[in-house]
């Protein structure tokens, strides 16, 4: 295939005789596409993509990621000034918007959120017959799907402000759900949401305050959680948000695309590395080995072992997020105080690797997982909670990526093609004669 140097809006691909023009379509920022929709019906063949590396299946408004340069911004806005001067409601209304809000919107939406957070008290049997030792992601994704049989009225034709209800009913319930599945698997008594907090002291007043006593969350803590939030509200069509798009576009509700997300999210090449991250730390610095005897293996194919945290589909460089969380550790360690073994190690394994021609050759670097996990164990979040902290920051992304989708009318249901390579025509063969 070639580019047509004298009309570059048109790509060429020869098959055979056959050639065919194929529009291409430019996006805001530079970046282009060939358009192949007309590709089967005008040559009977299809694109062959595993893992969708090439190919775009939406235009989209909401996020924007450059891999190679290490750019992520939300809706025009770099993800550093956000990081540094916004919260994450405000970041949510952004790229449920695609704006930011006024002040008024603000304290209207941080009002509807406040006063959505409390669950169904019949939510709590639902917890009760759920296993104590099952891990929370498995109870998120149960629970955000139960809750399309609480809000019957959720359909996916619902007109804008219903799929808005649905939408803030999501963001404010899940940190309720997340920390219910948190005292469900202690055996402690659910505390109720408390509107005088804000998101994240909220979050950590119901995971961690109990009835006997009088807790204060430390503000230190929320607004890192705050910072993990934003860092992780939005990733263009990653894993997670693929598999919401791709459940909504089927027409699914709102709860149950999401649920379908936290279960793609849950996965450890996924959102489930930041569990993996800290369980190798720990692993390095209770087993003995020393960090370079760790990356050999990590470099060896057939160890089976690879360093999580590090790698990414789409950065070719250092993920901007790791940046911000790399410096956020040193900071919040030093604030509270927390010894830094993990984070030392950490430091030691990224050092070996941005040295290290595997790495170099490979372009792998640490991404986002790399150095949350660090922050969550200093605010004395559980392991297995991590991931679940991931789902409530990406929460916003899914919400408004799949209300993109349902607002694009060009929108279709995901069927992607496949090329058989099974066994041509053959006959059945009773099993007496097999
Ligand atoms: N450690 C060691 N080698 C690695 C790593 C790693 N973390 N990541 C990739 N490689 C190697 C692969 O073995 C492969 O080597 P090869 O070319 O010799 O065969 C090469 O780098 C390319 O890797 P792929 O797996 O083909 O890259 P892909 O884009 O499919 O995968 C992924 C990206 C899944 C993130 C991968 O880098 C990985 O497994 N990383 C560790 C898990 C992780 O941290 N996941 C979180 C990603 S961020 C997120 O989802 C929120």
């Amino acid at each position: 295939m070639s580019t047509d140097a004298e009309t570059p809006k048109i790509a060429k691909l020869k098959i055979g005789d056959k050639e065919l023009d194929l529009p291409i379509i430019e996006g805001t920022e530079g970046n282009i596409a060939v358009d192949i929709r007309n590709l089967r019906k005008e040559t009977g063949a299809v694109t062959f993509d595993p893992g969708f590396g090439n190919t775009a299946g939406t235009l989209s408004k909401i996020t924007f990621l450059n891999g190679e340069e290490g750019i992520l911004r939300y809706s025009g806005y770099p993800i550093e000034e956000l990081a540094q001067k916004s919260t994450f409601l405000e970041v949510a209304w952004l790229l449920i918007h695609q704006e930011l809000p006024t002040a008024d919107q603000l304290e209207g939406f941080e009002h509807e959120i406040r006063y959505h957070t409390m669950l169904h008290e019949d939510f709590k049997r639902f917890f009760s017959s759920l296993p104590k030792e099952g891990h929370p992601m498995a109870l998120c994704a149960a629970t955000a799907s139960a809750l399309s049989a609480f809000y019957p009225d959720v359909k996916f034709d619902d007109p804008e402000e219903h799929r808005w209800k649905a939408a803030v009913r999501l963001l404010a319930k899940f940190p309720t759900i997340a920390a219910y599945s948190f005292k469900h698997s202690i055996g402690q008594p659910f505390m109720f949401p408390r509107n005088s907090f804000s998101y994240t002291e909220n979050v950590m007043h119901m995971m961690f305050s109990n009835p006997c006593e009088e807790y204060t969350p430390d503000p230190v803590a929320a607004k890192v959680l705050d910072l993990l939030l934003i860092l992780h509200a939005d990733h263009e069509q990653n894993c997670s948000t693929s598999t919401v798009r791709t459940v909504g576009s089927a027409q699914a509700n709102l709860f149950a695309s999401v649920s379908a997300g936290i279960s793609a999210l849950w996965g450890p090449l996924h959102g489930g590395a930041n569990q993996k991250v800290i369980e190798m730390l720990i692993a390095i610095h209770e087993g003995g080995k020393t960090a370079r005897q760790f990356m050999d293996m990590a470099k060896d194919k057939s160890s089976g072992v690879r360093l999580m945290g590090f790698g990414h589909r789409v950065y070719k460089n250092y993920d901007p997020r790791a940046k911000i969380l790399k410096k956020a550790c040193h900071d919040v360690l030093a604030r509270l105080g927390s010894s830094t073994p993990l984070l030392d190690i950490a430091l030691e394994l990224e050092e070996i690797a941005l040295h290290d021609d595997y790495f170099i050759q490979r372009k792998l670097y640490p991404n986002v997982d790399f150095y949350s996990g660090i922050i969550y164990q200093a605010l004395n979040i559980p392991i297995d909670m991590f991931t679940v902290f991931f789902a409530m920051g990406r929460m916003p992304g899914w919400i408004s990526q799949w209300l993109e989708f349902h607002r694009d009318p060009h929108s279709k249901i995901t069927r992607p093609r496949q090329i058989y390579m099974g066994a041509t025509l053959r006959h059945y063969v009773p099993v007496n004669e097999r």
